[in-house]
């Protein structure tokens, strides 16, 4: 049988079986692609950490097809977290919440609360549907390396650990969802991601931004993650001085089109639109790589909305 297959109703109706029997599934979300097995199993989450040589520490979100679930895996849900699901579910936006005995203590690395989300794409949500579970899921790339958003670069980094790719074209997000924890106390942010911080403060007033010392609260947010495979630079300084390079092996990746008189340069977008930016971001670190270019020169954009997580992970591929 095929391994990556169409997102048809009757390849999601197979990969439902093999969630239900503790098998892995990769499929697409708004974001990137995820790895998935049933949240409430233990031996099947296991096999996502085997897959992607991801460590024990690192703990996993849990997707929902209905808000109505969320009772069933948290609790003591502050009224914030319900204004926020109200305002970005189904959408690129996880909430760390206390965690119910539901769910196995891998899937959460032992910590008592739980990252939760509702993708906003129709073949993840059916998906979850039609296993009859939430469905933990950590993004389908091998631990460090750029996240997903083409079913082949899923097959390119899991191979045969994955029991079947479904394949729904390119994802339209393109970086992760946005990681909040949500406590009576207040809301910090873990993760920049998909929802910008200025729309999250719109609905819900000021929250806080956890800085890197701090991160210890989001286990997998280490400071190497999503690396290329070739060394990436971020590029700071002035136009003159970016122009005085003369590396002709260098590749330029810019948020908008322009010319060098001995580089290449890789536009993100036309017309510097972030969310278009954002979009392209991975897979053009991942066509970089495939063409062996010996380093890349990224050149920032201002840490304003979707700007201030493709700057993070920016940082991340450069570290
Ligand atoms: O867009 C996304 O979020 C994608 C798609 C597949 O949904 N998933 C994804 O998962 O990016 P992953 O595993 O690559 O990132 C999950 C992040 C990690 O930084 C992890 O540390 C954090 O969420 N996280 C998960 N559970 C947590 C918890 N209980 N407390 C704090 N951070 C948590
Ligand atoms: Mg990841």
């Amino acid at each position: 049988m095929e391994q990556l297959v169409k997102s048809t109703e009757e390849n999601i109706q197979r990969a439902a079986e093999i969630i239900k029997k503790g098998g892995l599934v990769a499929f697409p979300t708004e974001t990137v692609y995820g790895l998935g097995a049933c949240a409430l199993s233990k031996e099947a989450v296991v096999k996502i950490f085997e897959a992607k040589k991801r460590p024990h520490f690192d703990p996993l979100i849990v997707h929902i097809a209905h808000r109505e679930e969320v009772d069933r895996i948290c609790h003591d849900i502050p009224d914030q977290a319900w204004q926020l699901m109200e305002s970005f579910w189904p959408g690129p936006l996880t909430l760390v919440l206390p965690k119910n005995e539901t769910i196995p203590d891998i899937v959460t690395a032992g910590l008592d609360t739980v990252a939760v989300r509702m993708p906003a794409h129709p073949v993840a949500l059916r998906l979850i549907e039609c296993s009859g579970c939430p469905i933990a899921a950590p993004s389908a790339n091998r631990f460090g390396h750029i996240s997903p958003t083409q079913a082949r670069d899923v097959l390119s980094d899991l191979g045969k650990a994955v029991d079947l790719i479904l394949d729904g074209g390119r994802t339209v997000v393109g970086i992760e969802s946005t990681v909040l924890l949500v406590t009576n106390q207040g809301i910090n942010l873990l993760r920049p991601g998909g929802v910008s911080t200025e729309d999250i403060e719109r609905k819900v007033g000021s929250i806080k931004i956890i800085t890197h010392s701090q991160k210890i609260l989001s286990p997998g947010a280490t400071k190497i993650h999503y690396s290329p495979r070739v060394p990436l630079y971020i590029f700071n300084g002035s136009p003159q001085e970016l122009e005085r390079i003369n590396e002709p092996h260098l590749v330029i990746m810019s948020p908008i089109p322009l010319s060098h008189q001995s580089m290449k340069v890789f536009p993100l977008s036309q017309d510097g639109n972030l969310s278009e930016i954002a979009s392209h971001l991975f897979e053009e670190m991942r066509t970089l790589e495939r063409m062996r270019v010996c380093a890349i020169i990224a050149l920032p954009v201002e840490k304003k909305g979707l700007g201030r997580a493709i700057m993070d992970r920016l940082t991340r591929a450069s570290a």
